[in-house]
């Protein structure tokens, strides 16, 4: 991913970006604001990471007035509370304290853009798809992925690209349904200076940022039917118009839209236009549901036990039968997320030799509708396991500090002192949880240490 460092890279911004770099980012450094924003206007980035000295408001402003979307993170000593509340307050997502935590630092990029990691399958009916998709990647035709959600659309997309003579060039992605309509079209074509009042100069939309490359509009069946007729014009005519601008620009992009909708009922209802449907769906390629390929929640079980039990530092237990029974009748709505969180729960919850039913918690609908002998046991075993563990103290009479301190407490313990994963449990981010515990700490509470597995260097 790119990262942009808007800040003097000394002392300890310097290390931080060496961490960044060491993870295989890309590093782009501005001095100040002013050259921060030239930077994102022409390259554009994923990530922007602000020195809290620099006028952090004043950055966030540009970019609300100019509609570029892009997440702001504010850096700085880990003593001046006052500048971390004043970045927030500016609209930085979050707060790196200094010196850098490699863990904390790490998590904060993941949680922007996740890791795209291989694509497991095994079962024939994604073999299929597989194949096509190995057929079509060289060449330059617009590819449709559709797919339950959580079915790797994405981690497909990606693919595709890797696999493609377009490979060493840029991968974008922009998501259409979560950027509003306002900004979705200078995000996609860019805007020259004067186009709307905040335009104060040209910005490269992200068509031309991944001239060369692939393009992958997620959630195409969101876009606005105005803006589909523009995107329509740019995929004929090989070229973009800015906004407010007269001069076409060419461009060599390769498409791949994606949709978990049915395409062809958004066609027939008019919300899609099917002349745009037809050019971008040159080729399909359909992801079958999680619960259409039974060898593939099997391989990626264990592909998920595997890797959650790595980055925990526990020892890998296998999946007892029990277990691989349920997994194989439930009906995964979810998909492949849903199955991924459900190991990642299940590794961090078993306590024999063996990930049992007790520990596999399914939350979604069994495969037939009805709920399944077996999975209502699992779920009876996985709730007592789980009141077992946690023995209820009476809350009444404690205060809610209290109750959330036991809270934190008991789940870090839970992780073995694993604080990326207790954040994750618990809904609240890393840098809370910290705040947390250094608080308890400085009142006299014993804090379970850090994780082996975890690379903390940091007390807390
Ligand atoms: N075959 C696979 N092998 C390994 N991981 C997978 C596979 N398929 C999906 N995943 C993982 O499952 C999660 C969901 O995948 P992805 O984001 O690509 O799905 P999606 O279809 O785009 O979902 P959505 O419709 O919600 O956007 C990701 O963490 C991804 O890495
Ligand atoms: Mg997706």
């Amino acid at each position: 991913m790119r990262l942009l460092i808007i800040g003097a890279l000394d002392g300890q911004i310097g290390a931080a970006s060496q961490i960044v770099l060491a993870r295989g980012n890309q590093v782009t450094l501005a001095e100040d604001v002013t050259h921060g924003l030239e930077i994102l206007r022409e390259k554009g980035a994923d990530l922007v990471m602000i020195d809290v000295r620099r006028d952090i408001k004043s950055l966030i402003e540009s970019l609300v007035a100019e509609r570029i979307h892009v997440p702001v993170v504010a850096c700085g000593i880990a003593s001046d509370a006052a500048a971390a509340v004043r970045a927030i307050k500016a609209g930085a997502k979050e707060y790196i304290p200094l010196p850098p935590d490699a863990d904390l630092i790490a998590a904060v990029l993941e949680a922007v853009t996740a890791d795209p990691g291989a694509l497991i399958y095994k079962d024939p009916r994604m073999g299929q798809t597989m194949r096509m998709a190995e057929q079509v990647a060289n060449s330059d035709a617009s590819i449709l992925i559709t797919g339950e959600s959580g079915t790797g659309k994405e981690l497909m997309a990606r693919f595709v690209h890797k696999k493609s003579k377009r490979a060493n060039n840029r991968f974008i992605a922009v998501n259409c349904a979560a950027i509003p309509e306002a900004l979705l079209e200078s995000e996609l074509f860019g805007h020259e200076k004067g186009a709307f009042t905040g335009a104060v100069a040209r910005r490269l939309g992200k068509f031309e940022e991944a001239n060369g490359g692939t393009l992958l509009l997620d959630e195409i069946s969101e876009m606005d039917i105005r803006l589909q007729a523009k995107l329509l014009r740019v995929l004929q005519e090989k070229e973009v118009d800015r906004v407010g601008g007269n001069q076409p620009v060419k461009v060599d992009v390769r498409i791949i839209a994606t949709s978990n909708r049915n395409m062809e009922e958004a066609v027939a209802k008019g919300t899609f236009r099917d002349d745009l449907y037809f050019r971008l769906n040159v080729v399909t390629l359909a992801l079958p549901s999680l619960r259409e390929r039974p060898l593939d929640i099997q391989l990626l079980a264990d592909f998920f036990i595997r890797k959650y039990s790595e980055a925990n530092g526990i020892p890998q237990k296998p999946l007892s039968t029990d277990s691989r029974q349920i997994l194989l009748r439930h009906g995964w709505r979810g998909n492949v997320r849903e199955l991924e969180n459900t190991m990642h729960r299940a590794v961090l919850l078993a306590s024999g030799s063996e990930i049992g039913p007790e520990a596999v918690i399914l939350t979604g609908a069994s495969l037939s509708g009805n709920q399944d002998p077996l999975v209502a046991q699992a779920a009876n075993a996985a709730a007592t396991a789980l009141a077992a563990a946690a023995p209820r103290t009476d809350m009444v009479g404690k205060t809610v500090a209290e109750v959330e301190r036991e809270l934190i407490i008991d789940t870090l313990s839970h992780c073995l002192g694993n604080r990326t994963h207790a954040a994750t449990i618990l809904g609240i981010s890393i840098r809370t949880l910290r705040n947390k515990l250094k608080q308890y700490s400085d009142e006299g509470v014993s804090v379970p240490p850090p994780a082996g597995g975890d690379s903390e260097r940091a007390a807390y």
